[in-house]
């Protein structure tokens, strides 16, 4: 058996420098390991631009990272390790970030990879494109779920691909497990070893709607010090993901900007770690409550004004934009409470979105208010289409903000059992009238997006795969749309009509 079983994979590129790594599997005994590594320009290692010595052993779950400098900027890089016996990884390729003038980025976006509700054929059709720079991870990289979920998270879909371990991940080794089993999948293999990660962290990376002194299930009595499962999940995390810390001084910092030449300057922001306690009604609006937390939110406002790139990217994991209006009719209440668009019953927005935190979250609407400033938000599980407004100053758009579908995350026909676009175009189409902000959304469908950056303009593509439910190759643009250069609107978009 390979020594490597757990492929490849590399991340957090720069112009001159890209994290590689893998996890040694060929250890029975549990001794480290000395692993080669190698970089070339070539898939045949002919022109070899670095190559070292990295140990895999116990204190890292034998991962093993190299964060490989002295690489050229927007170049295609091949890379393997090589084992002690002489067992030889897969192949990677990566590509470093472009520099200076800077005339197009192209990169795919992902969220909400649940590995017992679906097959991750979207990270093979991801790994089967040859021209994107880089893979953007807006968060829920993993699920930390039980296989037996409590009542207030979707059960798996009973397709043979029953989550390990069985039991919610609470300790290290738990983590651990589960990030081995994402990794043991041939469509995460195939998508690490075609492009660089570029990745944030949603709640299910520690725990179902966790905030900065806890989560939804977490109980102390139960599971111990949310502070330890932080760390363990945290731990496990940068062991298992090809990861630079922007400060290595602080182990829990994810919060950092990404230069794209001057195109553009993607602010990849954590709206879950640091956050306050998710709260209910009127007391949401405490302007003392925040999202960011305060080191992250004057990081993030002083970054944005002082950005001079052509354009501003904001990688967002949880929605920004309105999904909440008076007068959505009763009937579509558990769908779209469901979909955490609204709050159970209807009422109000949704208590663990960015709606949930408005004194903040106006406060960055206006610092996105600036030219040729975009957000890219996952955590839904639903495709959408919106413009960002202002409180209280609907019909004048700020900013657009484009959300990912589901990798496989449940989306409404598979909580509801409805069937594919079956009932859902009818729930959409009142979702849109209720909500003049919302362009287009799809709530069926699985998939990634596309966004491909010029100066002129940024395109986004909704690209949808057939089913999560077994692998599949088949996939289809579901939807696109531009923004130009100079103007937040929402333009050339085809949103089929449903
Ligand atoms: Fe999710």
């Amino acid at each position: 058996m390979s020594s490597f079983r757990h492929g490849v994979a590399s991340g957090d590129p720069t112009p001159d420098r890209v994290v590689i790594w893998t996890r040694f599997s060929g250890s029975p005994a549990q001794d480290p390991a000395e692993l080669r590594w190698t970089v070339a320009e070539d898939d045949r290692f002919k022109a070899v631009v670095g190559s070292g010595s990295v140990t895999a052993g116990p204190d890292t779950d034998f991962t093993a990272q190299v964060d490989v400098g002295g690489l050229e900027p927007a170049t295609h890089y091949w890379y393997r390790f090589e084992a002690p016996e002489g067992d030889v990884s897969p192949t990677g390729r990566t590509k470093t970030l472009p520099a200076g003038n800077v005339e197009r980025v192209r990169f795919g976006v992902v969220s909400c990879a649940k590995f017992n509700a679906g097959f991750f054929n979207g990270y093979g059709r991801l790994a089967d494109r040859a021209d994107l720079d880089f893979v953007l991870h807006l968060g829920d990289y993993i699920y930390e779920a039980s296989e037996t979920p409590p009542a207030n998270q979707t059960p798996g879909a009973d397709i043979g691909r029953p989550f390990e371990p069985r039991n919610e991940c609470v300790t290290l080794a738990d983590y651990r497990t589960r990030y081995a089993q994402y990794h043991a999948d041939p469509d995460t293999q195939a998508m690490h070893a075609a492009h660089p990660l570029i990745a944030t962290l949603d709640d299910h990376e520690f725990a179902d709607g966790a905030w900065r002194g806890g989560s939804d299930n977490h109980d102390e009595q139960r599971d111990g010090p949310w502070a330890d499962r932080r760390a363990a999940a945290f731990r496990a995390r940068r062991e298992w993901l090809p990861v630079r810390l922007p400060d290595p001084a602080q182990l829990d910092r994810v919060y950092r900007s990404v230069a794209l030449g001057n195109l553009a300057d993607m602010f990849i922001i954590d709206t879950r770690t640091g956050r306050d306690q998710p709260v209910k009604g009127s007391a949401a609006a405490d302007p003392a409550r925040t999202q960011l937390g305060h080191v992250q939110r004057d990081w993030l406002f002083d970054g944005l004004r002082k950005s001079r790139a052509k354009w501003r990217l904001l990688a967002n994991s949880s929605i920004l934009g309105r999904t909440w209006a008076r007068g959505i009719p009763k009937e579509l209440h558990d769908g779209l409470a469901w979909l955490k668009l609204i709050n159970t019953g209807g009422e109000g927005p949704d208590a663990d979105q960015w709606e949930g935190y408005p004194y903040e979250r106006n406060l960055l609407i206006e610092h996105l208010a600036r030219e040729n400033t975009v957000v890219l938000s996952g955590d839904i599980h639903i495709g959408m289409a919106l413009q960002l407004e202002r409180a209280g100053a609907p019909g004048k758009s700020i900013a657009p903000e484009f959300v990912t579908a589901s990798l496989t995350s449940q989306n409404l026909d598979d909580k509801t059992g409805w069937g594919y676009r079956i009932k859902s175009p009818a729930v959409e189409r009142e979702f849109l009238a209720a909500l003049s902000n919302v362009l287009w959304t799809d709530m069926d469908s699985h998939g990634y997006m596309l966004a491909d950056l010029t100066p002129d303009r940024l395109r986004i593509e909704w690209w949808f795969v057939d089913t999560v439910l077994e692998r599949t190759h088949n996939e289809r643009l579901g939807a696109s749309a531009e923004v130009k250069a100079g103007s937040p609107e929402i333009v050339n978009y085809n949103f089929p009509t449903t």
